[in-house]
């Protein structure tokens, strides 16, 4: 048998997803391994974010299986569910912060809602964390204030709020400048090393792909197609992931 820390953090098996007649998911296998960063790479509209959903369990899954820390997560009522969603965290494609909120009050959201911290403890966390994402100044501004950047560290902290040991990133730099696209990576990696969570990070970007994972998942048509380190898939054979590279100029 397997040590427990060793099974990764989360593990998808056989899972299918339709939206009528679009299989989008077509017997999907994945492993996330513990600590690390695991990029999911593919081109538009193969389920990179259809994926993501059903691991957040916004959306459920057809047949398969999704297990976080060992446990079945498919077929969850909402009730059972709330403990696994305070370990994961999401930052979805745009930041989808709350525009009516302040900076310090989009970070407070998940601990107001989730957790039976008092006031003064919500005060220091958030702090804290707006602190460690070098955003504290803007705490009382509106996301309509302040960058592109600036907004996805603020959805960083949003997403770290409460105990979180995944983070799943939907496509973090699409919209952003090739400066702080770079930015916002080495902040992906420098949060999964300072708060030592694992994290699931969506990509088009070969170039960052190469720069934060530890692992990459290349998505085709409904299924993994290659799973291991971004070195191994430069060297890969397969003919679609080629082609694939090729395309992105590498
Ligand atoms: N709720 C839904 N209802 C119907 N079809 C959907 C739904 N969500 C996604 N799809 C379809 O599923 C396919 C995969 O969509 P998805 O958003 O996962 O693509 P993606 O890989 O994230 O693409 P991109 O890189 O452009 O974000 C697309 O054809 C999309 O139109
Ligand atoms: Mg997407």
């Amino acid at each position: 048998m397997t040590a427990p820390d060793e099974t990764p953090l989360l593990r998808v098996t056989a899972l299918h997803k339709h939206f009528g007649a679009l299989h989008v998911l077509r017997g999907l296998d994945l492993e996330v391994p513990r600590g690390e960063v695991t990029v999911v790479l593919g081109g538009s509209g193969t389920g990179k974010s259809v994926l993501m959903r059903q691991i957040a369990s916004l959306d459920t899954p057809d047949s398969g299986s999704i297990t976080f820390d060992g446990q079945e997560l498919v077929g969850l009522g909402e009730r059972e569910l709330l403990p696994f969603r305070r370990r994961m965290g999401m930052v979805f494609q745009g930041s989808a912060l709350f525009d009516s909120l302040t900076v310090f009050e989009n970070v407070a959201f998940p601990l107001r809602q989730h957790s039976d911290f008092g006031s003064a403890a919500i005060r220091e966390r958030v702090m804290t964390l707006l602190t460690a994402l070098e955003i504290a100044h803007a705490a009382k501004k509106l996301p309509s204030e302040i960058s592109g950047g600036m907004q996805k560290r603020t959805a960083i902290a949003r997403a770290l709020a409460l105990d979180t040991e995944l983070i799943i990133y939907d496509e973090p730099t699409s919209g952003l400048d090739p400066v702080v696209s770079r930015a916002v990576d080495d902040l992906i990696r420098k949060t999964s090393e300072d708060f030592n969570v694992t994290s699931l990070v969506v990509s088009h970007d070969i170039q960052s792909v190469l720069r934060i994972a530890q692992r990459v998942a290349y998505l085709h048509e409904g299924r993994v197609l290659f799973w291991g380190p971004p070195a191994d898939m430069l060297k890969s054979p397969a003919p679609q992931l080629t082609r694939y590279l090729e395309a992105a100029g590498m």
